[in-house]
């Protein structure tokens, strides 16, 4: 048994059942809707997760999974409590199964953000309640709930599109990967060869019906495309000390204007937090096509969809 199966844990979009995201990006809409003119604070109608608690462990910095996943839980009538590593004995030491234990026991759902993969699984494997990935070094599932949707808000049913990725092969990229074998659109990804996402990832994506193409250059992918997307240059997992050498491998493959000359009226998606004059110029991200803050706010209507799946109100 996976752990996918035990408890609805969200850890990554390669094990939703088929339609299951479909099923997502279709309540978050439908949630976002209902609620359009509404104070954030104010809780939905039918408050579903009233009287459940969200614990939130944070390994690594975050500004919108923190917010969203808050506010979200809000929304939805429930209360959250956020930790810290360094304020908890995980810093000192303590054990991911024991802290799992401890989190089950008095919270009904735990999101957590971590560097390694592994830290996240263990905790999984050891809770009894649904964990949720709220990004690790491999993957950021929950950011491609809301880039999807955002995406289907600008452009329409995604089937039949092409959505171009730029730069690091990295988590986001790989969710991306994931997504395209669960939902209909075409993925083009340029990345430098040193950066690229692991061949095993893409032919299972591909095995399961994902449309992927490896494309030779940032001007290929962008070609017809859109939506052009890319992510910082120095994700937080990995050494700072590389960050040269990375801005001499990405260079290419930086979101100018007259790349997305080439892609067919495309949108600029980023998740966030963004460097201007390093992955994008400040002209593609600060001007009209793109939809980064729409991204940002669509992470608390993705978040909301995904905390009812774990708790199988969804
Ligand atoms: N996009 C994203 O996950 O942002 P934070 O790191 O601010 O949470
Ligand atoms: N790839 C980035 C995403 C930040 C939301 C990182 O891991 O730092």
């Amino acid at each position: 048994m996976s752990l996918a199966d035990h408890h609805n844990h969200f850890l990554d979009l390669a094990d939703l059942a088929d339609g299951q995201l479909r099923q997502l990006l279709d309540a978050a809409a439908t949630r976002k809707a209902a609620r359009m003119g509404l104070p954030k604070g104010t809780v939905d109608q039918d408050a579903p997760l009233a009287g459940h608690l969200l614990a939130m462990v944070f390994e690594k910095p975050s500004t919108r999974t923190r917010l969203s996943f808050d506010m979200g839980m809000r929304q939805l009538g429930g209360q959250t409590v956020i930790l810290n590593q360094s304020d908890m004995q995980l810093g000192r030491g303590e054990s991911i199964a024991d802290t799992a234990q401890v989190l089950s026991r008095f919270a009904d759902m735990a999101m957590l953000r971590t560097g390694p993969h592994e830290t996240l699984c263990d905790l999984a494997a050891h809770a009894h309640v649904p964990v949720i990935n709220g990004l690790t070094a491999y993957s950021h599932p929950c950011q491609i709930v809301a880039d999807l949707m955002t995406f289907e808000e600008h452009k329409g049913a995604l089937a039949g599109q092409k959505l171009a990725w730029l730069g690091d092969g990295n988590n986001v990229a790989l969710s991306f990967v994931h997504a395209a074998a669960q939902v209909d659109f075409e993925l083009a990804l340029a990345t430098p060869n040193d950066f690229s996402i692991a061949d095993d990832e893409i032919a299972m994506a591909r095995d399961k019906g994902a449309k992927i193409t490896v494309c030779a250059s940032a001007e290929e992918a962008a070609q017809g495309a859109a939506a052009l997307i890319t992510d910082c240059w120095v994700s937080m997992s990995d050494d700072p000390q590389e960050a040269e050498a990375r801005a001499q491998a990405f260079r290419p493959y930086q979101v100018t204007q007259s790349l997305m000359d080439m892609g067919d009226d495309p949108i600029f998606m980023h998740c966030l937090p963004a460097y201007r004059d390093s992955e994008v110029t400040g002209e593609v991200i600060d001007g009209p096509r793109s939809v980064v803050f729409d991204e940002a706010e669509n992470r608390a209507h993705a978040q909301k969809a995904i905390m009812l799946h774990c708790l199988g109100r969804g």
